[in-house]
This record gives structure tokens, C-alpha cells and sequence, in this order.
């Protein structure tokens, strides 16, 4: 009992005053609403499940086709389809009642208003622990302009949000900017609580024969192994100008790839275009974790950011 107790807080990790019982979480859109997995992985030894970004309304998403592999990864542009919020509350929330990971809602909106009132009708929702916001989308009133690629955009964006909700606010930044630490002392500035990265970068595949994209929407976002090394380095730099908690992804696959953004200042982890391949790879990545926190004599808390250079 007493050692069991002892591994799981070497595990552990927090993240704006909550504590996670592991720092493994899976990445929004690649997991959908947790129950969907509950027959192939044992959800319980999660840190987290992050849901697939939400929006006011049900989304169909964009047309096909919408997925392509590519060399160590893939391109999506899946159109942020979802089932909307209030289906989300009342169907899919409360099947992850009782289970011993936390759960994070992503949100999206094409306006401000719309973050903010996502963020309102979730403010109560019994069994969230967290909002995290996906600021990589058009801003619909300002002619398209993307809200992650512009640091006052963003920074609206947090603090409607902010306002609207008593829930921690997590940050998610897109890696298609110049400076990233410009991003997050913005969207720290603004209030938020912890700083997600990266979400998807931006890619193109061309079908050669038909002279023609090979996505219907000709571009999409690239995710998985393939990205790795660029996320390590955004997060290391992003962890460096942060005064809140960073969350790392990007083509984790292992408990290795996991323990390269830890070490290099995250404080929690998603697994995400792993879980296409193996649906259980985000517990495989928390197992591995625990080993390897044995195996050196250490914990979690002390390997986040222990990074040494020079
Ligand atoms: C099919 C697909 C759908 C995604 N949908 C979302 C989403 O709804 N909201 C979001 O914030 N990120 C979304 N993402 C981005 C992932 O959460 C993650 O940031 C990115 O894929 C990098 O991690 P990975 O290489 O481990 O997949 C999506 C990614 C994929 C591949």
C-alpha cells in the first residue's frame, strides 16, 4: 500500500494548483471523447484525456479527403468536426465520470464571443478539470486571420475566456509563428494558467498525377514522429520565457520522446497521432515513464526541465 502510494506520487505532476497522477495525456482530436477507447486502453492510467475541441455548434468538418500519411507522420484537415458542446455535456462528459484520470475540454470558436460563451456553459460542468484553448483558428469577423499567429488576437482571446470561466485556462500555441515566446508571454499576460504546445504545423501534399493537392482543402496540418524535434525545441524555448506550467507535444510515440519534453521543462505530456497506430500507446508511454523514474531513483517533478546545457 505504502508503496504503491510512493510510485504514484513520483508521478505525479501539477498543473495550476491540479495534481495529475501521471504527466501522460492524450492530444485533443486524436482521441475523441475518451469512451471511444475505453475497450482498447485502460483510461484509468491516464494523467489526462483531452477531448476533441468543441465548438457552440455541431461540426461536420470538411470534405474529403481529409487524412494523409506522410513520411513519419500525417496531414490532417479534419475541419474541426465535433459533436458541440451541449451533446458534449450531456452525452459524452458524463461517461467519463468515476475514472481516475482528469479530463480537459478543448474549445474552439471562429469569434471571441464564441470562446467566451464555450468557456461559460463549461464553467460548471462536474468532472472537468480544466478548459484548454485551440487558438490555431480563423478569426471569422477579422477577414480569416488566424488568432495563434497574432499575439494580440490571442491575448483577446485568453482573456475572454478567462473571464468567462473559474476553470484553470491552458493555452494551446501554434509552432507556425517566428518567436513562440512572444505567444507565451502574451497569452500569459493575458491570465492564462499553463501553456499547451505544439499543435500541428502547417504541411501540403501534391499528387503528382493529377496535378493536384492531394487534401480537398489543399493544405492541412502535419503531426506525429516527423515533427518531434521541432516541438522539442519550441517547448524547451517556450519553457525557458514561461512563469506558468507547459504542457509538450508533438510525435511522442515512446516514453523516451515523453521524457525529451520533460527533461526539457514540460511539466505533462499528449500522446497523440500515436494513438491512430496503437490505441493504447499514451498508457505505454505512462508505464514507460514509471520505469524509467525507478530505474534513475527520481520523479517526475525533479526531471521537469532538468535539462542540462553547455
Ligand atoms: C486528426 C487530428 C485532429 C486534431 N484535432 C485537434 C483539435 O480538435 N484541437 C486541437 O487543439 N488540436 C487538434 N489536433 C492537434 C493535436 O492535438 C496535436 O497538437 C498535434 O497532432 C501534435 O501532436 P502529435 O504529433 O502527437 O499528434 C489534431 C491532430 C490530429 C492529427
Amino acid at each position: 500500500m505504502k508503496k504503491n502510494a510512493a510510485a504514484s506520487s513520483a508521478l505525479s505532476t501539477e498543473i495550476a494548483g491540479i495534481k495529475f497522477q501521471n504527466p501522460v495525456m492524450t492530444a485533443s482530436g486524436t482521441f475523441g471523447y475518451g469512451m471511444e477507447f475505453g475497450g482498447y486502453t485502460d483510461l484509468n492510467r491516464l494523467g489526462a484525456v483531452v477531448v476533441k475541441g468543441l465548438s457552440l455548434k455541431p461540426r461536420a468538418g470538411n470534405p474529403g479527403p481529409r487524412i494523409v500519411e506522410t513520411p513519419g507522420g500525417m496531414l490532417n484537415a479534419i475541419g474541426l468536426q465535433n459533436v458541440g458542446v451541449e451533446v458534449f455535456l450531456k452525452e459524452k462528459l458524463p461517461l467519463l465520470k468515476g475514472l481516475k484520470c482528469r479530463v480537459i475540454a478543448n474549445i474552439f470558436g471562429e469569434t471571441i464571443e464564441d470562446y467566451a460563451e464555450l468557456a461559460k456553459r463549461l464553467d460548471n460542468a462536474e468532472g472537468l478539470c480544466a478548459v484548454e484553448i485551440n487558438i490555431s483558428c480563423p478569426n471569422v469577423k477579422k477577414g480569416g486571420i488566424v488568432f495563434g499567429t497574432d499575439p494580440i488576437e490571442a491575448a483577446r482571446v485568453v482573456h475572454a475566456v478567462r473571464r468567462s470561466t473559474g476553470l484553470p485556462v491552458i493555452t494551446k500555441l501554434s509552432p507556425n509563428v517566428t518567436d513562440i515566446k512572444v505567444l507565451v508571454r502574451a497569452v500569459e499576460d493575458a491570465g492564462t494558467d499553463a501553456v499547451s504546445l505544439i499543435n500541428t504545423l502547417t504541411g501540403m501534399a501534391v499528387d503528382v498525377e493529377r496535378r493536384r493537392p492531394v487534401l480537398a482543402m489543399s493544405t492541412g496540418g502535419l503531426s506525429g514522429p516527423a515533427i518531434r524535434p521541432v516541438a522539442v525545441r519550441m517547448c524547451w524555448e517556450a519553457a525557458k520565457a514561461a512563469r506558468t506550467p507547459i504542457i509538450g507535444m508533438g510525435g511522442i510515440v515512446t516514453a523516451s520522446d515523453a521524457l525529451e519534453f520533460i527533461i526539457a521543462g514540460a511539466s505533462a505530456v499528449q500522446v497523440g497521432t500515436a494513438s491512430f497506430i496503437d490505441p493504447d500507446a499514451a498508457v505505454k508511454v505512462a508505464a514507460g515513464i514509471a520505469d524509467y523514474v525507478k530505474r534513475h531513483k527520481t520523479t517526475v517533478r525533479e526531471l521537469i526541465g532538468s535539462l542540462k546545457t553547455g
